[in-house]
């Protein structure tokens, strides 16, 4: 059974500051299956690749299976090397949710958004989104994650997507370079949203669970199209979430709030 540590504030944010600031900077913080899923996938993906190649898997005798069974067996110590980290307040990678993220749209070029809890996602409305993170760990990835539909249920949310969520667009733009850029002041329109410099990857924005239940995904946070930067120290990073060309009449729209079961855009600390 997955265990959940509740929602925590980044341990380097005073409280009190939280609480008087209306966009708090949040993290959520030490989320064990986060741990759990990035320890798996790593140990998965050290076993594709330092095991034998698929092609001579095929046949196997009894004994062989054995050994391989032996080799998915989950470590009994999993858990308590876990628990080890957690008392020596060994640093967890971190799920940060965005500091900000603004909504703009091609059909209302002069409009001026500002930062809210709406997401939304068409051929014609990208998302401005910006992270900031203080990482023990040397790289970073953005994801879209997606709670089992009964999870969020529960906790009062949903979304709703028409066409392919599989490859959402994360590009690189200019205001990763000017971090001064204050979009939430001003907040953006659709004529002066920050320029692209590159696509940094893609973005699969389907149930985590189902993505973890399928091997060829293993080991995916550690190569393309996963949208990976480095992020050791202090980093502020700065993307626009957009659809394809191609995705026609895709749709995306949901509110991203700071609460479990997570649903949204986060950036990922990979241990
Ligand atoms: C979910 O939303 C409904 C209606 O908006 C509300 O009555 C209910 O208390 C909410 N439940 C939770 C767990 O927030
Ligand atoms: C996205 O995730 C789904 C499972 O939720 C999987 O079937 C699909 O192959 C993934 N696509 C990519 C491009 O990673």
């Amino acid at each position: 059974m997955a265990e959940y540590t509740p929602l925590m504030l980044d341990e380097d944010v005073d409280t009190k500051r939280i609480e008087k600031r209306s966009r708090p900077r949040l993290v959520f913080c030490g989320l064990s299956i986060t741990m759990l899923t990035v320890l798996l996938s790593l140990a998965i993906h050290i076993d594709v690749l330092f095991g034998p190649p698929v092609h001579q898997q095929t046949l196997l005798g009894a004994k062989n299976v054995e050994t391989h069974f032996e080799n998915v067996t989950p470590s009994p110590n999993l858990l308590q090397g876990h628990e080890i980290m957690r008392k020596n307040r060994f640093k967890f990678p971190q799920m940060v949710f965005p500091a900000l993220f603004i909504r703009v749209s091609a059909e209302e070029p002069n409009k001026f958004y500002r930062p809210s809890s709406s997401v939304v996602l068409s051929q014609t409305d990208s998302m401005i989104y910006r992270w900031k993170t203080k990482s023990n760990w040397p790289t970073c990835y953005l994801t879209g994650w997606v709670s089992p539909r009964a999870e969020l249920s529960a906790g009062n949310k949903s979304y709703s997507a028409r066409g392919d969520m599989t490859a959402i667009q994360v590009w690189l733009v200019e205001a990763t370079r000017s971090p001064n850029l204050d979009l939430s002041k001003s907040g953006v329109s659709w004529n002066t949203k920050p320029h692209r410099i590159s696509l940094l990857g893609t973005l699969n924005f389907t149930s985590h669970a189902d993505q973890e239940g399928r091997s060829y995904l293993d080991g995916q946070e550690l190569k393309p199209p996963t949208p990976r930067f480095p992020c050791l120290g202090q980093t502020e990073i700065t993307v626009e979430l957009a659809f394809g060309d191609d995705c026609v009449g895709c749709r995306l729209q949901f509110e991203q709030v700071f609460s479990m079961p997570p649903l949204g855009f986060e950036l990922m600390q990979l241990a």
